[in-house]
């Protein structure tokens, strides 16, 4: 009886330490599954395609304060979105044979909608810092642009410098690269970041800000009708302020499909007809 009491203990013994070496390799493989987990991603990731062709429609965060690459305007007595960003998106959504849904925001609050999956792509002029580029993927860039300190015309004399600016106010988009030029290379100026850049050319006309920090075509696009305002001399490092087009991390069939209606639309020119005609827009009543 014993005998068979001390074997039926060694088993137990025996099936506690297999089972205890069990869950050790189980929890080993959960975690080398780590390969598996990227493997598993890269098919919700291929199957993103598939889902937004599904869906039938395509969905793009702007920032439409930005003209020529997106602004409102009033088309046959309705407001629309246009500029050369929404070409390209629209185009985009073409390429992949769906609809397109804008979705219009403030800049600032861009990346986050994306993360949070509420758009799809980004489309709003913006550059691909190194530092967004830790949060989300880029396509390539397909537009490029310089910066610019835009004044009241009265002071284009007097705000000539970075040090001219010295002590006083200087304007850029929230969030925007704008945003740290200014910090970076004003060092002596203070900096006002808003989340809309027709509300930081008001604050300029006010006189409440001494300048702002812009692409060039965005100050063009404003000057023309702005004409108590000017493109001031100042000179800024040369930044790299490329556009290119954001979209979530690890959706790299879209990035690639997206890269393609780029290469299509760079090659043949588009792009720069469609920032022409984005400037007619805006030079139009
Ligand atoms: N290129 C700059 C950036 O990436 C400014 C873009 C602002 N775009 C806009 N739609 N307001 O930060």
């Amino acid at each position: 009886m014993s005998k068979y009491k001390a074997i039926a203990l060694m088993l137990m013994s025996l099936l506690l330490i297999i089972t205890a070496c069990g869950t050790k390799p189980a929890a080993t493989t959960e975690q080398s599954g780590g390969g598996d987990h990227s493997s598993q991603t890269a098919q919700q990731t291929q199957s993103t395609l598939e889902k937004i062709k599904q869906a039938g429609k395509i969905v793009v965060g702007t920032s439409a304060d930005y003209p020529p690459y997106e602004f409102h305007k009033e088309i046959n007595k309705k407001d629309e979105i246009v500029g050369f960003d929404i070409e390209i998106a629209k185009e985009i959504a073409k390429d992949l044979g769906v609809e397109l849904e804008i979705r219009d925001m403030k800049f600032e609050g861009l990346l986050a909608a994306l993360q949070a999956g509420n758009v799809d792509f980004v489309i709003s002029g913006m550059t691909p810092s190194p530092e967004r580029m830790n949060a989300v993927d880029f396509t390539k860039i397909y537009y490029t642009a310089v910066q610019k300190v835009v004044v009241r015309a009265e002071d284009k004399d007097r705000f000539n410098t970075i040090e001219s600016l010295k002590g006083m106010k200087v304007g850029a988009q929230k969030g925007a690269t704008q945003e740290k030029i200014v910090k970076e290379q004003m060092p002596g100026s203070e900096v006002k970041p808003l989340g809309k850049i027709s509300d930081l050319m008001m604050e300029l006309k006010n006189k409440k800000i001494d300048a702002l920090v812009v692409e060039l075509p965005v100050a063009e696009a404003y000057l023309t009708k702005n004409k108590d305002l000017v493109i001031s001399d100042i000179k800024l490092a040369s930044e790299d302020s490329g556009s290119a087009i954001a979209v979530k991390k690890g959706r790299s069939d879209l990035v690639e499909a997206m890269n393609q209606t780029l290469d299509r639309l760079i090659q043949d020119k588009s792009i720069d007809k469609m920032v022409a005609e984005a400037n007619e827009l805006v030079e139009a009543q």
